[in-house]
């Protein structure tokens, strides 16, 4: 589905943009990043092959220890500029020369799979094209030959990661372990409320951040009362997500992982639908720590079915957690000006900060291009409130002919049109 998904959109996006955006390929975006013109080179080549470790392989197989040049050839290793090969075009003793000069990926098709340098990685997601080139996902980090001589006798093991298969036996699902461990009521409780249950456990690859009862215990109390009141269940939805990933981050790989231990530590996309992302650190051999130390992982690596839990002693809060509407028109310094000074005439920043929720249609500077505001406090009210509503109304929650009431008292209608 994510794969279709990318495939009708993926013509507007350049292979970096596709890394950006995809959270399994978090690490190798940072990685890139911190690798210094490789974006930009990646960028201006055209009909590329890039073969993308996604999270999981570069925690389980990149060796620790090498230097910045050492990892910019590995990432060069990876990238084949030679033409965008499809998943069709790969056939069984194909060998292709990478970015790295020198240095070719040589692909083994039998009945098991795709695979690159006798098993090093096995392909494991294919075709996500983009506008200049095309990205397959592996499952393990390769290693040009000068580096493989290097770290491979000292890597315990660098067989590629075994491809999980339901099996049922063993745990249940990151749920059901949730719900059997002891100091984790709060979380539990909430993830049902707020309807989420059904979600984590059907992922096929999770892993939750378990803040314990007593982190909850700590939160503001007109916090969790608001959040676990009906109408902020899509915020306590979104704070519950941000514990949560798509992909499957086990504890003593995170601590050995190098982007883990540098001193930036590596960003994972959550689950919520902001673009907020979580910091994971372990600064000099510390123990593995949230947001610049904001949180501390108490119990790693609890396993489920389906993915793993690591305890974690604070409640996480995305950024908007703590902005009322209001800030949120103050901080934006581009479109809402003129709206924030026509609330403020009408001293309404003060209700838009106070108990909502409301959903603002917030009129762009330009929108007021060759309109004049009535000085009239009345007047501007009046226009202000025909532009709130009361109510969270996200906008996959806005379909064609919805109607709404505003706090003016009089309705605004939707319609919706296909792009
Ligand atoms: C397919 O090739 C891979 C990589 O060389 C190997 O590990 C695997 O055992 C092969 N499978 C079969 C069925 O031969
Ligand atoms: C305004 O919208 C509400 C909600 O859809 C509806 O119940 C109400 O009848 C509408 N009022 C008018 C005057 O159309």
């Amino acid at each position: 589905m994510v794969a279709a998904f990318l495939k009708t959109t993926s013509a507007q996006s350049s292979v970096v943009d596709l890394v950006v955006n995809d959270p399994q390929l978090s690490i190798l975006e940072t990685l890139v990043v911190n690798t210094p013109g490789l974006a930009g080179t990646l960028n201006a080549l055209d009909d590329i092959t890039v073969f993308a470790p996604t999270n999981e392989a570069f925690l389980e197989t990149l060796p620790v220890g090498l230097s910045q040049e050492q990892v910019a050839a590995v990432l060069q290793y990876h990238v084949v500029t030679t033409g965008a090969f499809a998943a069709s075009d790969v056939s069984d003793g194909l060998t292709l020369p990478t970015a790295l000069e020198g240095e070719s990926l040589v692909f083994t098709v039998n009945v098991t799979g795709v695979f690159i340098n006798e098993g090093m990685a096995q392909v494991v997601a294919t075709d996500f094209e983009a506008t200049n080139g095309i990205i397959h996902k592996v499952n393990g980090v390769l290693l040009p030959s000068f580096i493989a001589e290097e770290f491979l006798p000292s890597m315990p093991s660098m067989a590629p990661l075994p491809t999980p298969a339901p099996t049922t036996e063993g745990p249940g699902n990151i749920v059901e372990v949730a719900v059997g461990l002891d100091g984790f009521s709060t979380l539990v409780d909430l993830v049902v409320l707020a309807e989420l249950d059904d979600v984590l456990a059907s992922l096929p690859r999770a892993t939750v951040l378990a803040p314990t009862d007593d982190a909850f215990a700590a939160l503001d109390p007109s916090l969790v009362a608001a959040l676990t009141s009906p109408p902020y269940k899509l915020h306590l939805q979104e704070i519950l997500l941000y514990h949560s990933f798509e992909t499957i981050l086990r504890g003593p790989n995170l601590l050995n992982s190098r982007s883990v231990r540098s001193r930036g530590g590596v960003y994972i996309t959550t689950l919520s639908t902001n673009q907020d992302r979580v910091q994971f650190k372990t600064p000099d051999g510390a123990s593995l720590n949230i947001n610049n130390g904001f949180a501390d992982v108490v119990v790693a690596d609890v396993a489920a079915s389906n993915g793993v839990i690591h305890a974690i002693d604070q409640v996480l809060l995305p950024s908007f957690a703590s902005k009322s509407v209001t800030t949120v028109i103050q901080e934006d310094v581009y479109d809402l000006r003129t709206l924030k000074t026509l609330l403020d005439q009408a001293a309404l920043l003060g209700v838009l900060a106070g108990q909502g929720p409301f959903t603002v249609f917030a009129p762009i500077d330009e929108a007021f291009d060759g309109i004049v505001a009535p000085d009239d406090v009345d007047a501007l009210t009046d226009i202000l409130t025909y532009h709130v509503v009361p109510g969270m109304y996200p906008s996959f929650l806005i379909e064609d002919g919805l109607e709404l009431t505003t706090v003016k008292g009089t309705n605004i209608t939707f319609s919706v049109t296909e792009m």
